[in-house]
């Protein structure tokens, strides 16, 4: 391979520009359709013309601006501004309501908002040796990467297996006097069911504790579906004890990516949040977010989808996606073998398969050679292994080929039958522990399992088996090892 033929980043030679945006759409070929609504995770698409092209327009207007000082950039402290009014106003809050003095940032994402929720629960209490934060066991990864990153212990609840909620009383009983948050999820991404927030906001409050409400899912989503008359419980701050909220905008505002924001019930609660830092000899430093420099991009492209849209745009597009998710839920009803793990009360359609002769890493397997995208979830603490399906609005005109497509799936993961691993490889895996875990066996498991080579294999099934069938913790060494494997650099 030359250096101007590859796609080295550097070649000795430049590269004209048409010719570098060609070699990246080849790139792109080999990804997931990102629109369409053949894809039910990672993309939020709302099929809207015209939409990306403002937004890469807003985008590129700021992609060199800089978020790091405001007072430099005040375009982007007003764009930030107007986004956290949007947010505090669907949510609950703003001038009028029982939470006037809501106060926000803007973050790159949910995970970020998330981090930044717990370092500011933690910071609010210096006093506590050791802070624990409470989560559901279905509230997100991202929590427990907050807890590891900002050295706070979790205390995880169990959901129910069959409402999928954690009983209030186990959420109560788990808060400590070293407690310095309780997460609920409206909803949660795995089952999207909405957990019952003003209940466990009540007993937060009781102990004293923040309470924030992960909406990064349906932030934008549940207040449009409400407005259409969905019975959405109380989750935003109109529930007494919610302390703060995050929202993705990436997500159902449909702005394209690094975009969220995390909301404060008062600007105390936010204080903690910040960093500054005035003990070198550089400029006076006071980031309100983990980033320092960031770019203005993200923030204009969701400034500019927002007022484009308008309301009248999210709830045209909230019924869309409601429609779209009944007509996926009786898609999957009418599969033999199929069953929905929960009744879709948001964007999320999740369903499990209850005969063994139908395994649901291969239906997911011949999903992808039909050209369907979804997401494959672990059985996980006695709750059963799922499909997940994120549905927006650009699903609505697939839904009709989506039900055959489902069925001849099925159909074809019942011929095929349930993955067969060698009996010592699943010995293996159920056994092993990660610290026995050796280049060698890792080599050995990924090379058997198609893994490595810079490419994912085009059937997971095996994969997610063998993930499956392992202890968490090896589940966790086993991805860090496969996913290092396909980060290598190309020279
Ligand atoms: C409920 C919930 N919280 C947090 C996150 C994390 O968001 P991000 O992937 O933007 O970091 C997600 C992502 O799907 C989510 O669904």
């Amino acid at each position: 391979m030359t250096e101007t033929a590859g796609t080295g980043a550097l070649p000795v030679e430049g590269v004209p520009a048409a010719r570098v945006l060609d070699e990246i759409r080849a790139l792109r070929a080999g990804d997931r359709p990102t629109h369409g609504g053949r894809l039910f995770a990672y993309v939020y698409d709302p099929g809207v013309a015209g939409l990306d092209e403002l937004a890469q327009a807003a985008y590129a207007e700021s992609a060199h601006v800089n978020g790091l000082d405001p007072t430099a950039f005040p375009s982007l402290l007003t764009m930030e501004n107007a986004l956290v009014g949007a947010a505090a106003r669907l949510l609950g809050g703003g001038p009028g309501t029982s939470a006037p003095d809501v106060v926000g940032s803007v973050t790159s994402g949910g995970t970020e908002s998330l981090i930044l929720a717990v370092k500011a629960a933690r910071d609010a209490r210096p006093d506590l040796a050791e802070p624990r934060i409470v989560v559901p066991v279905s509230g997100h990864a991202a929590f427990a990467k907050a807890a590891h990153y900002l050295r706070v212990a979790l205390d995880p609840v169990p959901v129910d297996p069959v409402t999928l909620r954690p009983a209030v009383a186990d959420v109560a009983a788990a808060i400590r006097p070293e407690t310095v948050l309780v997460v609920a999820s409206a909803p949660s991404y795995a089952h999207g069911v909405i957990d019952p927030v003003a209940e466990i906001a009540a007993v937060a409050a009781a102990a004293g504790v923040r309470c924030h409400v992960d909406a990064c899912f349906g932030g934008w989503a549940l207040p449009w579906l409400r407005r259409l008359g969905a019975p959405v419980p109380p989750f935003d701050f109109a529930v007494p004890g919610v302390t703060s909220i995050s929202a993705d905008l990436h997500k159902y505002a449909y702005a394209p990516k690094g975009v969220s924001v995390l909301l404060h019930r008062d600007p105390g609660l936010r204080a903690p949040q910040f960093f500054a830092y005035a003990d070198w000899p550089g400029y006076t430093m006071v980031n309100p977010v983990i980033a320092s420099t960031r770019s203005g991009g993200p923030i204009a492209a969701a400034y500019a989808t927002l007022r484009h849209l308008g309301e009248d745009g999210y709830l045209r597009l909230a019924a869309v996606t409601r429609d779209a998710v009944a007509g996926l839920a009786d898609a999957v009803r009418a599969v033999d073998g199929l069953r929905l793990l929960a009744e879709p009360e948001s964007t999320v359609v999740c369903f499990t398969a209850d005969d063994p002769a139908l395994d649901l890493f291969v239906l997911v397997d011949e999903l992808t050679a039909r050209g369907w995208h979804t997401q494959p979830q672990l059985a996980y603490a006695g709750l059963p292994a799922s499909v997940h399906l994120t549905v927006t609005a650009a699903v609505a005109p697939r839904v009709a080929e989506f039900g055959p497509a489902l069925a001849e799936a099925a159909a074809a993961a019942r011929a095929a039958g349930p993955v067969v691993l060698p009996p010592e490889l699943l010995a293996l895996a159920g056994s092993l522990t990660p610290e026995a875990l050796t280049p060698d066996l890792i080599a050995g498991l990924a090379a058997g399992l198609g893994l490595g080579g810079g490419a994912a294999p085009d059937r997971m099934a095996a994969v997610n088996t063998l993930l499956q069938a392992a202890p968490v913790r090896l589940r966790e060494r086993l991805l860090v090892e496969f996913v290092g494997l396909l980060q290598r650099p190309t020279w």
